[in-house]
Formats: C-alpha cells, structure tokens, sequence
C-alpha cells in the first residue's frame, strides 16, 4: 500500500481470535484496511486471509503487548509504511485471577501492564499521526468488571477501570484535534476468555443476564464500527456497556 492510500487504516489489537478477530473482520467490512496484532502469526495469517477471501484488506503485525516499547514501535512502522492511522482498537487482554489476599505482585503487575499500560503506550504513539490527519477514533475494550470490581479480579478490575480513566483523559486531551476516544465495556460474551470459566458460571449468568444468554463477538463488532463510523463522530469520552442488561 502506497504512503497516500484513500483506505482508512484500523489497528486492532488481540485480533487473532475472539472480540477482536470479529472487530477486525467488521472494521474491513466497513472498508477499512487492518493492522491485525497479536502474538501468534499462524492464527493472524488465517484471519487475513478469511478478510480478504470477503474482498477486505489485512495485513499481520506480531507483538507481544507486554514488552516495553513494542507496540509504540509498531505503530510508528505503521505509520511510516501505510501513511494514515485512523483508528486504534486497544482490545487485548489477559486474565490472572485469583483472591487478592493470595494474588501476587506479578500478577497483579502483568495484568496491569498487557490491560492498560500497553494501551497507554499505543494511545500515545497513534495520537501524533492522528493529529496529523486531523480525524481519529481511539476505541478501548474494558469491562463491565472495570466499573462494578468482580471478586478474584483486583488485577484485572483495576485495569479495565483505569482504561475508562484513560479514555476519558484522551478524550479531553485531543478532542479539539478532531480524535474521539470512547471504551465498550462487555458484559459475558462467548469466547476463549469466558469458555474457561466453565458451564456452572455460564447457566448462572443466563439466568440472571435479562437477555438470558452469553453475547458474540459480533455484537461487539458492531458497536465498534458506531463508533469509527462518521456518526459516531459526536461522542467521546464516554463507556458504551454491551452487556444484555447485566449491570441495567
Ligand atoms: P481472548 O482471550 O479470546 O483473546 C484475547 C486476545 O488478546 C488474543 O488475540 C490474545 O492473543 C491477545 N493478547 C493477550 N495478551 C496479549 C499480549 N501480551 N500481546 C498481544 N496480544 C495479546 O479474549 P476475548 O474474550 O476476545 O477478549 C477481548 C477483550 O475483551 C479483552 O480485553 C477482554 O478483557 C475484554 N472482555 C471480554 C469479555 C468476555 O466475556 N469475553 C468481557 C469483558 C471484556
């Protein structure tokens, strides 16, 4: 792709499978070019490759989030080769739950540093050429924990809350450089992540859920695209619950 490419440009993080492999095939659907991040290629090559069999453009980015540095780095190569960023989907993350009384610096520290840190890191290094361009979407995946706490997730709780800080701030910051900064936070939505908390918790969550199920990546997806969307260019600084109801 040449440095003056039309195509607006997306980065999605963690876009190997679940809420980001469906965020990243619908930004393409919508016309988007995809940086696809994550750490396993063979997983990233295969979603490129179901992008472009539906007429979409990829390509694949591996970076390990945790690494100090890289995922700035990545995004000023980004920039340097593709001329544009548009957009940045900060929706990698990790869990390392257990009681607090038991949880360990490190994992308190690791959590913090893949669930907020490194989104810092890529706010910060996409503001620049989004200034740039005058236009950018920042849009960051928390959680429905990051704003009620969930017992046996201070780490991740802390993190996601501190993302709804950050987007706020980003918000205010570069509003008036035409850059929108907005979170969505997911309530149980079927992937990996929540497969592993097994069908006990699962039953228990679609009877208490008002919509009475897990959602989709999808669904996801699609309140991502409002917000890269051009009508969704009036709202910013604000955290967008997908959740069928489970906090309402
Ligand atoms: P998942 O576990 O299926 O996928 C996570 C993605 O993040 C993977 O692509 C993984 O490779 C990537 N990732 C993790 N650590 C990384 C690192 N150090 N460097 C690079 N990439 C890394 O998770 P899922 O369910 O798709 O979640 C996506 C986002 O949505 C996460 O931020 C999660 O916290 C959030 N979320 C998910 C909910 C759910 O019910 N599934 C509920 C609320 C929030």
């Amino acid at each position: 792709m040449s440095n003056d490419t039309p195509q607006k440009v997306a980065i999605v993080t963690g876009a190997s499978r679940g809420i980001g492999q469906a965020i990243a095939k619908k930004l393409a659907s919508d016309g988007f070019h995809v940086a696809l991040v994550a750490r396993d290629q063979e997983k990233l090559v295969l979603v490129q490759k179901e992008i472009e069999a539906d007429g979409g453009n990829a390509n694949t980015h591996v970076c390990d989030l945790a690494q100090r540095g890289d995922f700035g780095a990545l995004i000023d190569q980004l920039y340097a080769d593709l001329g544009r960023i548009d957009v940045l989907v900060n929706n990698a993350g990790m869990t390392r739950d257990g009681l607090m009384l038991r949880m360990s610096d490190e994992d308190f520290e690791d959590v913090i540093n893949v669930n907020l840190r490194s989104v810092f890191e890529g706010c910060r290094a996409a503001a620049r050429p989004m200034m740039r361009g005058r236009f950018g979407r920042i849009i960051n995946i928390t959680s429905v924990t990051g704003l009620s706490g969930n017992a046996g997730q201070a780490n991740y709780a802390a993190a996601k809350a501190g993302l709804v800080g950050l987007t706020k701030t980003i918000a205010k910051e570069f509003g008036s450089k035409g850059i929108t900064a907005n979170a969505i936070a997911p309530g149980f939505i079927e992937t990996d992540m929540t497969a592993a908390l097994g069908e006990e918790i699962r039953k228990g969550v679609e009877k208490s859920v008002p919509l009475r199920r897990y959602g989709q990546p999808e669904e996801i997806a699609c309140a991502v695209s409002f917000l890269a969307s051009d009508g969704g260019g009036y709202v910013t600084g604000q955290t967008l619950i997908v959740d069928g109801g489970l906090t309402c």
